[in-house]
C-alpha cells in the first residue's frame, strides 16, 4: 500500500502501528435509490465443453453416480441453494456449429459429431433439447438458449422456437409431443448467435446486424411466450461493434451482449497465467484486468444511451470469468481450472461493478457453470467441490432483484510497483422486505482496513454477515480438502452511537453485511 510504504520511511513504529490499519469511507445512500438490480445478472452458462455437460451436470439415468433422471443429485442441490436465475446453453462457440434436430428423439438414435471446437471429441448428442429444458424446470432456472447463426439456418432456428414454445397443431409442436413433451416449454431469453465476430461466423458488424435482423424475424413469440432476443455484441473494447450493431438493430432486440474475460497474461503463445501458482504481480494484474469491466460496460452503455436514451435495450455480459491455464495434466481443448480466493475477489468485484449499472446491465453469465473456466463447481467421478467463486454467488445471491443503493467510496489504494487499484470496492442494495445488504471487498493481499459506513436513510437496529478469506490468496478447496475456502459468519462490523456502521475490513476479503 502506497501510504503504507511511505510511513516505513519515516522509520518510526508508533507511526508503522498507527497507519497499519488504513482508514476508508463507504456512504451508503439509501435517500437516493437506484435502479433494480436484475436477478438475471447472476446467470450461468453451461457449454457443451469439457466435462460441463457431461460428467459435470449429466451423466445419464444409468450411472452409478447419484442421479435424478441422468441429472447428477449433488449438482441439482447445490444449483438450487445459490438460486440460478437463468441458465445460457448450449454454447459458446459450440452454439454456432449445433444443430438441434440432432438432440431430439431416443438417445440411442441420436447421431453423434464432432465437437471440433473443444478437443475434436465425440458429441453424442445424449443430451439435447428436452434434456436442457427439463433440467432448468428441475433446477427452477430460465432457460437462455443460444441459437445457430454460423452454420445454421433461418428455417432451423424458427423452428427451434416452434417445437419449444408452440402449443397448438404444427409440425414442429406435434414432434414434441412424439417426442414426449405435450405441454410447451416457457423461453424467454434467446441469443440470435454467439461470438459472429469470431468463432460464430466471422463476420463484419454491418453483415452481422442484417444476419440478425432476419433471423430475428423469424423467432415468434407463441400463445404468451415472448422471447427477449439477444444480439450478439462485441468483444472486450470492440466499439465500433455496439455502434453498428446500435444503428441497425436498435429496438429489434431485448439487449445485446458483451464478452469479456480476465486473462492475466494475455491471448499470446506465452499461456495465460496458472490458475493456483501466481506471483502477486500476477495477481495485481489480473484485478486490474477485473476492473476493466467498469471502463467496458461504461463506454458499451455510452454508445448505447446515444441510440436508445430511455435504456430500452439490455446489456448482457453473457460471457465473463477468469480464463487461466488448463490444469496440467489434463485436456487442452477442456478448459478445465482451479479457483482461488483471487477467483472469488474477482467474483465480488465484478459483481459490485455490476451493481452499479445496473440500470443496463440486466443480465450476465459467468464462463461456465461446472468443469470449466471461473467453474462454481468441479466434479471427479462421484465428487463435487465447490469453488470459491460458488460461496460468493451464495453471499451475494440476497441482493437479486432488490433496489440498488448508491455507494460513494472514499477509500485506500493498494500498490505494487508501478500499479495501483483502489483497495476497497462496494455495493449495496434493499429487497423487497426492507432488510439492506451491504457489500464489501477488500483485495489488498496484506492490510486490514477500517470502515465507516456513514448511513443515509437507512435505520438499522442490528448488523450481522458472512465472511469468505484465506490465508493466502491462493488457497482453493480440492477433493481432498474441500473446506479450505468456504463462508464464515463475521460478527466484528457494528453500529456505533452516530449510527454508522464500522468494521475492519480483513486483508483479502469478501463480506456481505445485513441491517435489521
Ligand atoms: O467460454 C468458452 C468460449 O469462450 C465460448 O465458447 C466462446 O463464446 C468464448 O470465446
Amino acid at each position: 500500500m502506497k501510504k503504507l510504504i511511505l510511513s516505513v520511511f519515516l522509520c518510526s513504529s508508533l507511526a508503522l502501528t498507527a497507519l497499519a490499519a488504513e482508514k476508508a469511507t463507504v456512504v451508503v445512500d439509501a435517500s437516493q435509490p437506484g435502479p433494480q438490480i436484475s436477478r438475471h445478472i447472476y446467470g450461468h452458462f453451461a457449454e457443451h465443453l469439457g466435462h460441463c455437460i457431461y460428467g459435470g451436470i449429466w451423466v445419464g439415468p444409468e450411472s452409478s453416480i447419484p442421479n435424478t433422471d441422468g441429472y447428477r443429485n449433488d449438482i441439482v442441490e447445490a444449483l438450487k441453494e445459490i438460486r440460478i436465475p437463468n441458465l445460457r446453453w448450449p454454447g459458446g462457440c459450440f452454439a454456432d456449429e449445433y444443430h438441434w434436430r440432432d438432440g431430439i428423439g431416443p438417445r440411442e438414435s441420436r447421431p453423434k459429431m464432432i465437437n471440433t471446437h473443444w478437443g475434436g471429441v465425440v458429441e453424442d448428442n445424449s443430451f439435447g433439447t428436452h434434456e436442457f429444458l427439463n433440467f432448468c424446470e428441475l433446477i427452477g432456472t430460465e432457460p437462455y438458449i443460444c441459437g445457430n447463426v454460423g452454420s445454421g439456418t433461418v428455417e432451423e432456428m424458427s423452428k427451434w422456437v416452434e417445437y419449444i414454445t408452440f402449443d397448438g397443431e404444427s409440425p414442429m409442436a406435434n414432434l414434441r409431443r412424439e417426442n414426449g413433451r405435450d405441454k410447451p416449454w416457457q423461453v424467454k431469453f434467446w441469443g440470435v448467435g454467439n461470438e459472429n465476430w469470431g468463432c460464430g461466423g466471422n463476420m463484419t458488424a454491418e453483415f452481422y446486424s442484417d444476419q440478425y435482423r432476419r433471423y430475428a424475424t423469424y423467432c415468434r413469440d407463441y400463445g404468451d411466450n415472448h422471447l427477449w432476443k439477444i444480439a450478439g455484441g462485441p468483444n472486450s473494447g470492440d466499439y465500433r461493434w455496439t455502434e453498428t450493431l446500435m444503428k441497425q438493430i436498435n429496438g429489434r432486440a431485448w439487449g445485446i451482449s458483451l464478452h469479456h474475460y480476465t486473462v492475466p497474461k494475455g491471448w499470446g503463445p506465452g499461456g495465460k497465467g496458472s490458475a493456483t501458482d501466481f506471483t502477486e504481480e500476477e495477481y495485481v494484474i489480473t484485478m486490474e484486468k477485473c476492473f476493466m469491466m467498469d471502463e467496458l460496460i461504461t463506454r458499451h452503455t455510452e454508445i448505447m444511451d446515444k441510440y436508445d436514451p430511455k435504456k430500452r435495450m439490455a446489456f448482457c455480459v453473457d460471457e465473463w470469468g477468469a480464463w487461466y491455464d488448463v490444469e496440467p495434466g489434463t485436456n487442452p481443448g477442456f478448459l478445465y481450472q482451479q479457483n482461488t480466493l483471487r477467483d472469488a475477489l474477482l467474483c465480488a468485484s465484478t459483481f459490485n461493478i455490476f451493481h452499479k449499472h445496473a440500470d443496463r446491465v440486466r443480465l450476465a453469465n459467468i464462463a461456465q457453470m461446472v468443469n470449466v473456466l471461473q467453474a462454481i463447481i468441479l466434479t471427479k467421478d462421484d465428487q463435487m467441490v465447490l469453488t470459491p467463486t460458488y460461496h460468493v454467488y451464495n453471499m451475494y445471491k440476497v441482493h437479486q432483484d432488490a433496489t440498488q443503493i448508491p455507494v460513494e467510496l472514499d477509500v485506500p489504494q493498494y500498490s505494487l510497483g508501478s500499479r495501483s487499484l483502489p483497495a476497497v470496492n462496494a455495493s449495496a442494495s434493499r429487497d423487497a422486505e426492507g432488510t439492506v445488504h451491504v457489500s464489501l471487498v477488500n483485495i489488498d493481499p496484506e492490510n486490514d482496513i477500517d470502515i465507516v459506513c456513514p448511513l443515509r436513510g437507512v435505520k438499522a437496529a442490528k448488523v450481522s454477515g458472512q465472511i469468505l478469506t484465506a490465508d493466502r490468496l491462493d488457497v482453493h478447496n480440492t477433493f481432498e480438502n474441500p473446506q479450505a475456502v468456504v463462508l464464515k459468519e463475521f460478527s466484528k462490523a457494528k453500529l456505533n452511537k452516530n449510527g454508522e456502521l464500522v468494521l475492519t475490513l480483513p486483508a483479502k476479503s469478501v463480506v456481505t453485511l445485513t441491517l435489521q
